[in-house]
Formats: structure tokens, sequence, C-alpha cells
């Protein structure tokens, strides 16, 4: 099995990285041009969200044809180069494959509509009238999981957009056919695979309504999930490939069996909640502030589950579905670089692979946008109508906007401190964030030493260097309060200790004798020391400091 546990994984959403040809939208060209940052950057993987012919209702993962590239994107050549461009920089693609549901625009599907049953079971069409949706399921991005086909008579299942059209994984020739997909990018040199959504494939038999939620709890890991990712995996010949399976409302002991190698499912799984603590009564809608106890908490279970389990994590704060986490988490003022600092180095110390998605090397920050004119996003669109129908002002519903759209992570790149941030001589097809200014760009960080890019230049470079990192046990400490996180990490004589403190404000913790031994190897203040002499060392707000018995780097 290939080793993924000192690699680092950097995503791409190629949409807005880098735009080379002057139409506002970045393309594959624009990905080969910063390969040489990417590599200075020291990551391992990158990870290029779904550039497949798409109508992009869902920016791409309305996937219209598995095995073409977009012309909006580039061409099959512009891949080949990036591919073969990657290779000789040590640096590989993991491509996002979309297999819950294709877009309506793909040809089985549009051989479903005209009638060919044979296309039919590859979807979940049910018989009904319009009246009746076959059950109560919510789709994720609002409204019934259900649309109507009159000329049919039939529904169809799409727990996404209604172009977005939810496959039978139980009929075995849709699973043929998927697996024909990964031999294809596999032939072509792809040695990674992101499997979006991939714990929804296994719908139940029997589908009723639900009188508890939305419908998840019914096909989330479903009925037949893990014998199906078996099946895959070895067919399409991929065991010993690096794997990440997207996990939606997912459990442990689920992704212990995904991930744990002797099953022979994937290398690892995201798992999102410790992104749902800021989530009012688990409703994304809902505004709250982050309830650290629990977010400690998770990360605890999480981390001492996989580990019992055998099982890994993919460790990450950011990606396209995400707000930035120096808005949410961190400080976007006065403690903008050290939260950012804190925050990166929180996870990538921990045991599992972790991720980096495109500008938060730089500390990038929400899109604040300012009125609903500014947003893409069909799930934004969506929820800013119900919203409104549930009686919010428009103030109310640009207010949750700004805090949880998925458009706050999908802003152009901030390359250099041009009108467009170096992503495009053109207008991009969203604007910049508001929160752009010289200071969170690539070109500006690269000159500073203390910069949050040079930080994770660093922290990607001590887990090359110090095997404790990607291999070692980890163990958590207790602090006596929910802002500050502190475990240990330890593989044979090696031992380091990662202190983060969470809060805006300072906060004591209690000195353990063994740091007396202990070197600081990294920190996010200059030049403090801990006062062995003393009991208590006050942290300074975001504070992060590693300490440990391995040499200085
Ligand atoms: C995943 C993707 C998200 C997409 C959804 C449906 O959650 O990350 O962007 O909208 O799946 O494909
Ligand atoms: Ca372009």
């Amino acid at each position: 099995m290939a080793d993924f546990r000192d690699k680092v994984v950097y995503q791409i959403y190629p949409k807005s990285f880098r735009d080379t040809n002057g139409d506002g939208f970045g393309d594959i060209p624009g990905i080969i041009e910063k390969l040489d940052y990417l590599q200075g950057l020291g990551v391992d993987y990158l990870w290029l969200t779904p550039f497949f012919p798409s109508p992009q209702n869902d920016n791409g993962y309305d996937v219209a044809d598995y095995c073409a590239i977009d012309p909006k994107f580039g061409t099959m050549a512009d891949l080949e180069e990036l591919i073969a461009k990657g290779e000789e920089r040590g640096i590989g693609l993991m491509l996002d494959m979309v297999f819950n549901h294709t877009s309506t625009e793909h040809v089985w599907f549009r051989k479903a509509l005209a009638g060919e049953e044979e296309y039919q079971k590859y979807y979940i069409f049910k018989d009904g009238i319009p009246e009746q949706p076959p059950t109560n399921w919510q789709s994720k991005f609002g409204g019934s999981a259900w649309e109507y086909v009159p000329g049919l008579k039939k529904w169809y299942l799409r727990l996404y957009d209604v172009t977005q059209a939810d496959l039978n994984w139980d009929n075995p020739k849709v699973r043929e056919e998927l697996k024909e997909v990964l031999r294809f990018w596999k032939n072509k040199g792809i040695g990674a695979f992101r499997f979006d959504v991939i714990n929804l494939v296994s719908k139940p038999e029997r589908m009723e309504d639900d009188f508890e939620g939305d419908g998840r709890r019914f096909y989330s890991d479903g009925p037949h999930i893990h014998e199906y990712l078996k099946e895959l995996v070895k067919d399409a010949g991929i065991e010993d490939f690096v794997t990440v399976g997207e996990m939606s409302s997912t459990s442990l002991e689920h992704c212990i069996r995904y991930s744990a190698p002797k099953e022979k499912e994937l290398s690892m799984c995201f798992n999102f909640h410790h992104l749902k603590t800021d989530y009012k009564n688990g409703d994304k809608w809902a505004l709250m502030p982050t309830d650290y106890r629990k977010l400690k908490g998770l990360f605890m279970e999480w981390q001492m589950g996989m580990q019992k389990g055998d099982g890994w994590n993919a460790l990450f704060w950011c990606n396209h579905d995400q707000p930035r986490i120096v808005s949410r988490m961190g400080d976007e003022g006065i403690y903008w670089r050290e939260s950012a600092k804190m925050l990166a180095g929180m996870i990538h110390f921990m045991r599992g692979t972790p991720y980096i998605y495109q500008g938060e090397e730089i500390g990038m920050l929400n899109a604040h946008y300012p009125s609903i004119e500014q947003y893409r996003d069909v799930e934004s669109l969506n929820y800013y109508r119900i919203l409104l129908e549930q009686g919010k002002t428009t103030e109310e519903a640009v207010a949750t906007l700004a805090a949880r759209s998925r458009d706050n992570s999908r802003t152009p790149m901030q390359w250099n401190g041009e009108k467009y941030g170096g992503f495009s001589e053109a207008e991009p097809w969203i604007p910049m964030s508001a929160g752009f200014r010289e200071e969170i760009t690539v070109e500006a960080q690269q000159k500073d030493s203390d910069s949050v890019f040079t930080f994770y230049k660093k922290i990607i470079a001590m887990r090359k260097k110090y095997p404790v990192i990607a291999k070692g046990e980890i163990s958590f400490s207790e602090t006596g309060t929910d802002m500050v996180l502190a475990y240990e990490r330890m593989l044979e004589g090696q031992r380091i200790v990662v202190l983060c403190n969470l809060d805006r404000k300072k906060q004591d913790i209690k000195v353990d004798g063994e740091w007396g031994s202990y070197r600081i190897l990294l920190g996010n203040y200059k030049q403090r020391e801990i006062d062995m002499e003393k009991e208590i060392y006050t942290m300074e707000p975001y504070e992060f400091i590693v300490l440990g018995n391995v040499e200085e780097m």
C-alpha cells in the first residue's frame, strides 16, 4: 500500500486558481504555471476538483462526461502535460470522482429520459403522481429530494441539485461503468483519487418517509456501502493508490472500516463533525459561536478512536465547501497571522494526512460580499430564498450567507496585489474577497520569513523530517480549559508536545516537568521560552507551540 502518512495534499479549485487565457475562469494551464510554487511549498499531491464537461450548475460536481475535459478548463493534452510536469517535481494528481450522481446532461440520463429502460435502471426512478413524491426526504441544497418527470410519470432521486441525479449502485452495470472510469484515469497516469460523498451511494431497498430528519439516516453509510467500495477498489485495481472518501454525516465506526488497511477500502476519510460545532442544533443556516468544548471533544474522540481502530483521518479545516477557517475560528484583525498559524499547526501535527486548500497557506479570509448579487453558488442562492421565505430580512439573509456560504472559499486565489490578485487580467467569474489586501498575497508572503506561507512551508518540511509526526502515536493532555488543546506524539524515543490556544484571550496552562528536557521546535510568537521554574505558563492569544526532544529545524 502506498504510504500516505508523510504526505501533504494541496486542494486546487481550478476555476478560481489561475486563469491564463483571460476569460476570467481558471484553467489547467494555470495550474501548470504554478507548479514551481507548489513544489516550493513542499506538497506531494494536488487534489483537483472536477474539470470534466459539465453544465456547471454545481461548479463541476454535476458531471456530464467522466472521461473528458471541459474546454473551459483546457484540453486532454493540457492535463497530460500537467501530469508529466507534476511527476518531474514529485507531485501527483488526485482526481475528484463524483460517483453518487451524474449531471442530467450525462448521456446515461438523457437516454433514461428518452425512455430507454436500461438507462432508467442506472438511476433511482419511482413511478408516481406529481402531487406525491415517493418519500419526504429533503435535498441537501433545499427542497424535496425528488424531481418529477411528467413525460415518464416517474420521480427521480436527487440528493443535491435537480440537475444531479443519483446513480443506482445496486445495478451492477453502474458499478462496472464507474470502474471503467477509474481504469481510464489510471491509464493516464493518475495515482490518487478523492471520492465525492461516497458514503451516500448505497440506498436502502425500501424507501420510507423520515419523521425524525431529512432522510439521511437511511442512506448515509448505507446497507451495502462497504461491499461496494471493496469491489470498486479491487476491480479497478487501485488498492495501492492514495484514496480519500468524503463522508457525509458519518460515524467513527464506519470511518474505521473505510480506512483500516486490512479492509482494503480507502486510505483515509474526511468527516465534518468538527466543522459543525458552530451550527445551532445542527442547522448550517442557524448561526452560533463555536462550541469549543465540543470541538475539542470531537478531535479527541476521532483521533483516539481512529488510532485504536487502525483507521486514518484526512486532517483539514478548509475546502471549497467551507468558510475560511481564519474568519471562522481565528481573527481577521490584529491576530490574523497568529491565528492562521495556530490553526494550521493544530491539525498538521495530529495523526493523519493534512490537506491544505488553496489560499489557506496565505491565510485568506471569507468573501464578505455586501449583497446577494455577488454570490454564485447554487446552495447559497437556494438558501437565500428559503431564509427570506422563513421571514428573515435581506440583511439577515446576507449576514447568514456571509458566515456560511460556500462562495467564501471560492474567491480568486490572491497571487499578488493587482486588481484581480494576479488570478486573471479579466474580471473573474466570481468577485474577489473583500478581505483582499496586499499582506494576504503569495508575492508578499514569499518574501517574509515570518509569514503564514513560510509557516506552512516549515510544518510541511517538519512532517518530512520527523517520522514522529507522520507515524507517531497520539495522546491528549488535560489542560483545564476548553480553549487550550494539548497533545503529544510519540515514536520510539521521539516525543513532541503541541500546545494550541484557541482563544483570543491569554490562557494559563500548567507546566509539565518533563518539558524541561524539551526544546521549543516551533511557535507563532517571537522568542518565547517556557520558564520551568514556574508552575504556570501564560499562553498569548492564539499562541501555538511545539516542544520536543528531536533536534531543531
Ligand atoms: C460534495 C462536494 C460539493 C458538492 C457535493 C455534491 O460535498 O464537495 O461541492 O456540491 O458533493 O456533489
Ligand atoms: Ca481561463
